[in-house]
């Protein structure tokens, strides 16, 4: 199935599964969708945040005096006078508050003026002065400080070992052993992280609009640092272009704007400029793996051992999670998956999408491939030949599991032939590649609200955020469907903090957590509504719904999305310019909600993935401790001109084991294995194996 390019009439068009397109794509296009930083309130200011200049060490003394003398300037606020926060579970966001310095651009003051140029020119002419001390910054696998933690993101368990992995490797009569490494990556969203803060003092009110994934955690964690009830504060996320994990927690920018509101009595906006996003809005942190596989020369897995090491930041520990999905894939009866972190005094990392899935499987399926050109098999059927009828981690069921039919169905259309030799073109040797794709299905408690209006229009109140996702037009599809009634009836209320309290948008999980609370809300109005008779009254019907019971609920199966990736490369032997020609991805994700957004998601996932196998690196500076690339012309995104015919199709699974409306996440599994698929197609080519990303000329030739 694929969308189709048909009109929707959305007089009629309720039900899910029709390709809608996005409800605010008009406003969006035209530019009256308003972003946090455009809400240009009365006397309004602005705030630029000071990066430290050393990469670790502490503040000695901060000069003002050349900044408060430019015009315009309100003031500047630095950890000697910065108000004193409360308490937070993230110490990333406690700002200001001691002269330490962690990580190179580390915030150190906070200058605020009438304008946006002047509080740029104001930060540029604070002077800090700091006594540095000695930094680290590289991970390797020997660091002396790598350690096992108890557990990784995800609340995944750090370690897990069945059997006896290292004498099932030893006694395997085929076996790979092969290291990969995986750089940091940056989610680089199109709207850099803003805020624009108000407090209203009079009324003891405040009012943030803020590019986030979430309002409700920015309300509660805003209430705690600022120590205000949370009915005080209102988070306002109606646009937010992107996130990708990087705006799913709250961020430093918004704890700064809410600072300089309550100090200076003005509303006030802090845009970050994109140079600072690496070091303050999390990234994908460098992993480096070593995957052992034995196996059967039939293909038949005997034993798998995926270690990982990787890097936290001296702030806060987070360990990506990239050895866990291989405990979903492949039925083994001997393995480990294990996970070793080191503190450097590098920026914190956090949730990029497909956070421990996606330089996982790059790992996974790297070296899967390699275990087929050692057999001699199709990389197809070796995927085929180990397929898991129960999850091998914990033995329990699947509540569907489709990765054989998407690597079927995806060989078909991609017209895969199997391990060939490279085809030649003049300087181009051209190949193709395979890899599976994994994501986990979560969900999360939300609430929700429906109202049925007298003139027979519905408002339906949720607090979900759509960061680009078409979360807006899906949940609309939802609720229409849910009160069986035309999509241009109902309007969709989110972004807000002041609805019923809804999850982030992450871990592929704002479909199925806020449209359950939507559906249950919008069935018990229809519920209502079909008890009621005469004509409604003048303030109408409402019903409301909580799915904390529904949601919390832990499944007796073992709940996963899967797919598979296809591409075609060519490697230039002259420049070693790699290029991928296609791109085909097919998914198993339960029911497919509406084909035009859905589509978008798969292909945007597939788009990021070959960014990260040919061109982004995001490199730490071993003498500055700095990422070298914070913008978009030395961190290079995939442009148009280097994507390809891309496709992506899912075959129709039905789940009964999900959620009421029957679909798994998407949003992130897209990502998942493309890179894998590509840097395999470029090792065909080549033939020699490339394990480090990104596959740049450098490493090509
Ligand atoms: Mo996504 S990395 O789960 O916000």
């Amino acid at each position: 199935m694929t969308a189709t390019s048909a009109p929707v009439d959305t007089t009629t068009a309720t039900a899910l599964g029709a390709p809608v397109p996005r409800r605010e794509g008009r406003e969006k296009v035209t530019g009256t969708a308003l972003y946090a930083a455009e809400r240009h309130l009365p006397r309004r200011a602005y705030a630029w945040p000071v990066p430290a200049t050393i990469a670790r060490g502490r503040i000695t003394a901060v000069d003002t005096a050349a900044a408060l003398a430019l015009p315009g300037v309100l003031g500047v606020l630095t950890p000697y006078d910065a108000p004193r926060l409360g308490p937070s579970d993230d110490p990333t966001l406690q700002l200001l508050q001691d002269p330490r310095v962690p990580h190179r651009g580390w915030y150190v003051a906070l200058a605020v003026a009438d304008t946006l140029e002047g509080a740029r020119a104001a930060a540029d002419a604070v002077r800090v002065s700091y006594e540095a001390e000695p930094h680290d910054v590289v991970l390797h696998e020997e660091h002396p400080g790598l350690y096992t933690p108890e557990e990784v993101n995800g609340g995944y368990p750090a370690h897990r070992e069945h059997g006896d992995p290292d004498t099932a490797f030893a006694a395997a009569p085929v076996r790979v052993d092969a290291r990969y490494a995986v750089p940091p990556l940056h989610n680089h969203a199109m709207e850099p992280h803003a805020a624009t803060a108000d407090w209203d003092a009079g009324r003891g009110h405040l009012t943030v609009y803020d590019s986030c994934q979430g309002t409700t955690v920015v309300r509660t964690v805003l209430a705690g640092l600022f120590q205000l009830p949370e009915d005080r504060i209102t988070v306002l996320a109606e646009h937010v272009g992107g996130g990708f994990g990087s705006k799913g927690t709250p961020r430093p920018h918004v704890v700064l704007a809410v600072m300089a509101t309550r100090n200076y009595g003005r509303p006030v906006t802090v845009a970050l400029p994109r140079q600072h996003m690496a070091a303050t809005v999390g990234h994908r942190a460098p992993t480096l793996h070593r995957v052992r596989l034995g196996a059967r020369p039939d293909g038949t897995l005997t034993s798998l051992i995926h270690e990982v090491a990787t890097h936290t930041s001296r702030v806060r520990e987070f360990v990506e999670q990239a050895a866990v999905p291989a405990r979903v894939m492949y039925a083994v009866p001997d393995s480990r998956t294990t996970h070793r972190v080191t503190a450097l005094d590098v920026p914190t990392p956090s949730w990029m999408r497909a956070p421990g899935e996606t330089p996982g499987m790059y790992a996974l399926e790297s070296a899967m491939d390699e275990l087929a050109d050692a057999l001699g098999m199709d990389p197809v059927e070796l995927r085929v030949r180990n397929d898991a009828a129960t999850e091998p981690d914990s033995g329990r069921p699947f509540s569907s599991r489709h990765l054989v039919e998407c690597l079927r169905e995806g060989a078909s259309r991609f017209g895969w032939t199997g391990r060939r030799p490279p085809l030649r073109e003049g300087p181009l040797l051209i190949a193709g590649g395979v890899a599976g794709a994994t994501y986990p299905v979560y969900i999360a408690p939300a609430g929700a609200r429906a109202h049925a209006r007298p003139d027979g229009s519905y408002l339906v109140e949720v607090n979900a955020t759509d960061i680009g996702t078409g979360a807006r037009t899906v949940l609309s599809q939802i609720a229409a469907d849910a009160l069986r009634v035309p999509l241009d009836a109902v309007a969709l209320s989110l972004g807000n903090s002041a609805l019923p309290p809804g999850p982030v948008a992450g871990g592929s999980t704002g479909t199925a957590s806020w449209g359950w609370a939507v559906h249950d809300a919008c069935t018990a109005l229809t519920d209502r509504l079909a008890r009621h008779h005469g004509p409604l009254p003048d303030g109408g019907l409402s019903a409301s719904a909580d799915t904390t019971q529904s949601a919390k609920q832990k499944s007796p199966y073992a709940r996963h999305a899967f797919g598979a990736h296809f591409a075609e490369v060519q490697a230039d032997t002259v420049t070693g310019e790699v290029r991928v020609r296609r791109l085909v991805g097919v998914f198993a994700v339960g029911r497919v909600l509406n084909p035009r957004t859905a589509r978008s998601q798969f292909i945007g996932g597939m788009v990021m993935g070959l960014g990260m196998a040919l061109t982004e690196h995001g490199g730490l500076d071993p003498a500055f401790g700095d990422f070298a690339e914070r913008d978009l012309a030395a961190y290079h995104v995939p442009v148009n001109a280097d994507v390809p015919a891309i496709e992506a199709h899912w075959i129709d699974e039905h789940d009964k084991h999900l959620n009421p409306m029957g679909g798994k996440g998407i949003g992130e599994i897209g990502t998942v294995g493309a890179a894998a698929a590509i840097g395999n197609a470029v090792s065909r080519a080549v033939g020699r194996r490339l394990r480090e990303l990104p596959l740049t000329p450098d490493r090509v030739l």
